[in-house]
Formats: structure tokens, C-alpha cells, sequence
């Protein structure tokens, strides 16, 4: 385990000009980036996607990955990024790094990614909870500028209404689309004065969104709002993206409609898992990653791989852990797992034995995989 490759390093790092620094709330701030000319290419980037900082912090080089709130077609590299306590390696980055000094940058990477589709008229919901806000924003810039028909609607969940970042850049976006964005606020930790309002994102609020928001459609009236919704992105910790995920698809969406970024590690499974299956119990698991092989046991099939070895603190690559995404893609090499779902792979690249790590459940006692696929 001492040889582990940290799961930042992967990707290339170029030094980039911070052009601008902003405190948003009393601990989140935003930075942005210059991209000279001759890297334009390398940060071409995709909605929803995120860059890792390279920076020292108390002596240490931490690598940290931040999703960009800017779109595609604002052509600049910006982040919202939060100081979680006084401890916090990025209260270092906002204090030591001043605008016109340089930081390294790895180039864009990530699959919180949505396919453009800019002919159709669809129906969109965001939840964010906190700075979870950063890539659902990148997204509804880009959504609003490519997408002229598509409405959109956010839920986005903070503490209290003065620790809410990104506000005004929100609200700016409401009154140039006021006909098609629709944003609602939720606090946890302060009374406004409307219960409706008040209380944390979770599957109970869902559903009163679903029956006190979601239910007048003014372009068809035999359906509701919540009938229409195309694509649902949610982004925030763990838990908040397990409880929504699982009342939008308990609530008819179908769980490839679903996406998510988690933004802290997570390692339970975002939805139930339906089927039983024989105890094995330790399992020899040998894997390919990052040009290094490893080897471990694991105590039993109860998890599916990909939780296991993160369980384990090795720096398996995921994104959505529900099949959608293709982040955990890699190749069995011997052994026999079930694909609970898969709504990535092909039928060929299932038959070339590909498997999706997260959706993985294990059936021997001995498995072989390997990530590196390229
Ligand atoms: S993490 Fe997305 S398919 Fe496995």
C-alpha cells in the first residue's frame, strides 16, 4: 500500500497565471485562471469537469481537485474552492497565492459531463448543496448559452442565507433567463420564515418539491413538470447525493438520467442493491493501475469492487458508482463478477470482458483486473 500512486497525479500539470481571487462567503473563494495561447488546447474542457491544484500547504504538496464554474465558451479556467476549517490546506492556497503568481494546473479531466443538445426543447433540475454549486453552474452557463429551448431548474441547499456562494453570479444568470431558469433556495441552520424553505436537500424535501414545484406545466397540460424533467444533476457530499439520487429514481427518473459528482470520498453504494448473492469470503484480488500491480484480500463480496478497494485507500478512479459514468471501466482478467447495471459499456466491450468496478460484485475466490486500459 506505501507505493500508492495518489489519485491526483493523474493527469498533466502546465504552470498557469492566477488572474483573479475573490472571497464569496467567509470560507469559500474563487479563483481564476490565464491560459496562455499555446495551451489553449490542453484546457479545452467540458462542462462539469474539474482541474487538480498542485500546492504546498504546512510543509506538504497536497493535490486537490475543484470543478470549474466557468463554461466551455467563457474560455477561461475559473474555480470556487472552500476552506473547511482554520486547518485546511486551502486556506493556505487563498492566503500564499496572490493574483499575477503562478500555480500548477492539471489539465481539465472528469465525466460529471452531459451531452450537448442544442435542437431540443428539455426540461432540467440541479440539486447543490454548499460549493457543490461549482460544476451545476458550469453546466447551466453552458446549457443556457448552447441550448436556446431548454428550461432549468436548481435546488440549491446552504446553511444559512449569507453562506451561499456563487449568489450573484446566480442571480445575474436569473434576470438574463428569467423565462427559463428558475432557482429556489434552502437553508438548513436558519429559520426564513417558510418550513418549505427550511431544512436540509433530502429525499422527504424532494418530494415536496415534486408536489409544491414540480407539478404546473404551462406547455402541457397533461403532464406535470416533474414528468417532463430530461436529466437531473446533483452535486454535493455523500449522503445528500445518495438521498436525492434515490428520490428522483424512486420518483420515475431513470437512474441513467441521474448524475453526480461527489465531493468528498465516499465509499457506500448511492443505490441499493437488489439481488443477494453467496458469501465468498476472502477473496485474493490482484489489480492493474497506473502502471503499478497490487495485490490484496478482501474480507468477503458484500461491497462491490470498486468499494472494497477504496474501503482500502486505494486510488481506484469512480465518478457516479452507479454504472453510468464509465470512470471504473477496466478488464477481468480471471475470475467471475456480476455486472449488477450497466449503462456504459457496449455489448462488444462487456463480450471483450470489460466491467464497470462500482457495479461489480465479486463470485470467486480469486479475481485479477486491470485498470489501465489505454
Ligand atoms: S464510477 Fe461511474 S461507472 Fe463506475
Amino acid at each position: 500500500m506505501e507505493n500508492l500512486l495518489p489519485k491526483a497525479k493523474q493527469g498533466n500539470f502546465h504552470l498557469l497565471k492566477l488572474a483573479k481571487k475573490e472571497q464569496l462567503t467567509k470560507n469559500t473563494f474563487s479563483m481564476e485562471f490565464e491560459v496562455p495561447e499555446s495551451l489553449k488546447n490542453n484546457y479545452q474542457f467540458e462542462a462539469g469537469q474539474y482541474v487538480t491544484l498542485k500546492y504546498p500547504s504546512k510543509g506538504e504538496i497536497y493535490y486537490n481537485d475543484f470543478s470549474m464554474t466557468s463554461a466551455p465558451f467563457e474560455g477561461k479556467i475559473a474555480l470556487g474552492i472552500k476552506i473547511n476549517t482554520e486547518e485546511s490546506s486551502t486556506k493556505d492556497l487563498y492566503n500564499d497565492f496572490e493574483i499575477g503568481g503562478f500555480l500548477e494546473v492539471s489539465e481539465p479531466k472528469g465525466r460529471f459531463t452531459l451531452v450537448s443538445k442544442p435542437h431540443e426543447f428539455r426540461t432540467i433540475v440541479g440539486f447543490a448543496g454548499g460549493i457543490g454549486i461549482t460544476p451545476i453552474i458550469s453546466h447551466f452557463k453552458n446549457i443556457l448559452h448552447n441550448e436556446p429551448r431548454t428550461r432549468l431548474f436548481l435546488f440549491y441547499g446552504n446553511k444559512t442565507r449569507d453562506g451561499v456562494p456563487f449568489n450573484e453570479e446566480l442571480d445575474e444568470l436569473v434576470s438574463q433567463h428569467k423565462e427559463r431558469l428558475d432557482i429556489h433556495y434552502f437553508y438548513s441552520r436558519e429559520k426564513v420564515g417558510n418550513a418549505f424553505l427550511e431544512g436540509r436537500l433530502d429525499e422527504k424535501k424532494v418530494v415536496l418539491i415534486i408536489n409544491q414545484l414540480m407539478m404546473i406545466d404551462d406547455t402541457d397540460e397533461e403532464s406535470t413538470l416533474w414528468d417532463a424533467v430530461d436529466e437531473v444533476l446533483i452535486c454535493g457530499k455523500g449522503e445528500m447525493i445518495k438521498s436525492i439520487a434515490n428520490a428522483c429514481f424512486n420518483n420515475g427518473i431513470p437512474k441513467k438520467n441521474i448524475h453526480f459528482e461527489l465531493f468528498e470520498e465516499y465509499n457506500e453504494d448511492i443505490y441499493p442493491q437488489e439481488k443477494e448473492f453467496p458469501l465468498i469470503e476472502d477473496i485474493e484480488v490482484g489489480f492493474k493501475l497506473l502502471g503499478n500491480e497490487y495485490k490484496t484480500t478482501l474480507k468477503n463480496n458484500k461491497m462491490r469492487i470498486l468499494q472494497e478497494l477504496l474501503v482500502q485507500g486505494f486510488p481506484v478512479p469512480y465518478s457516479c458508482k452507479s454504472g453510468i459514468c464509465g470512470s471504473c471501466e477496466c478488464i477481468l482478467e480471471e475470475g467471475e463478477v456480476e455486472l449488477l447495471e450497466n449503462e456504459y459499456l457496449t455489448e462488444n466491450e462487456e463480450k471483450s470482458g470489460k466491467i464497470l468496478a462500482c457495479m461489480s460484485v465479486i463470485l470467486s475466490k480469486k479475481i485479477k483486473v486491470n485498470f489501465d486500459l489505454v
